[in-house]
């Protein structure tokens, strides 16, 4: 059992990765006229990765979504959509890193406010495990590389022993 409690803690944090979470636009105001608070500022406290959800809760057949280009998100013009939805409980895929425009189908909704940009980060790659063998320079050139410092190879040792003890710590919470 012991030797399972790391591994919790990897599959927990894989999970995110493979999953993601859902974002439930305008918190409890869902996609509507005029939100309590502008989209904008529900936007920027969030942080929104690759895999992640959107999802708009609105009346079906009072509203929609339009995922548009930039160009007609700041236009508000609705006449050429990526995407259409109008189902009333529309889930989106963020699907890759950079901005998603939305804005409302209905006339004059955009204009008073809604509409949301989304910026997913990028993807970020961890950093490889080892660094593969260089061969040695000649004898004669010069090398367009500096070589590694001790202290970047203990920061990536102590990065690692964190990961490891918040694996541990994972592990814990779930069998704990
Ligand atoms: C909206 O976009 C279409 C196609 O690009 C264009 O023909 C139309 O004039 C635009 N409408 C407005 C109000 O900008």
């Amino acid at each position: 059992m012991d030797r399972l409690l790391p591994l919790a803690g990897v599959l927990l944090s894989l999970f995110h990765v493979s999953f993601g979470y859902d974002f439930y636009v305008g918190g409890k105001d869902g996609w509507v006229v005029k939100p309590d608070e502008s989209y904008d500022l529900w936007a920027v406290n969030m942080r929104f990765q690759v895999n992640d959800k959107l999802v708009f809760k609105y009346k079906k057949g009072e509203d929609s979504v339009l995922q548009v280009k930039e160009e007609d998100f700041h236009l508000c013009n609705t006449s050429n959509p990526i995407k259409k939805f109008n189902n009333g409980d529309t889930v989106f895929l963020l699907d890759r890193s950079g901005p998603f425009y939305f804005i409302s189908g209905e006339s004059g909704h955009c204009a008073q406010g809604q509409k949301l940009v989304v910026v997913v980060m990028a993807v970020r790659v961890p950093p490889s495990p080892s660094p593969s063998p260089s061969p040695a320079p000649a004898a004669n050139s010069v090398s367009p590389l500096p070589s590694p410092t001790p202290s970047s190879a203990i920061g990536v040792a102590v990065s690692r022993a964190y990961c490891g003890v918040l694996a541990l710590f994972l592990g814990a919470v779930v069998f704990g």
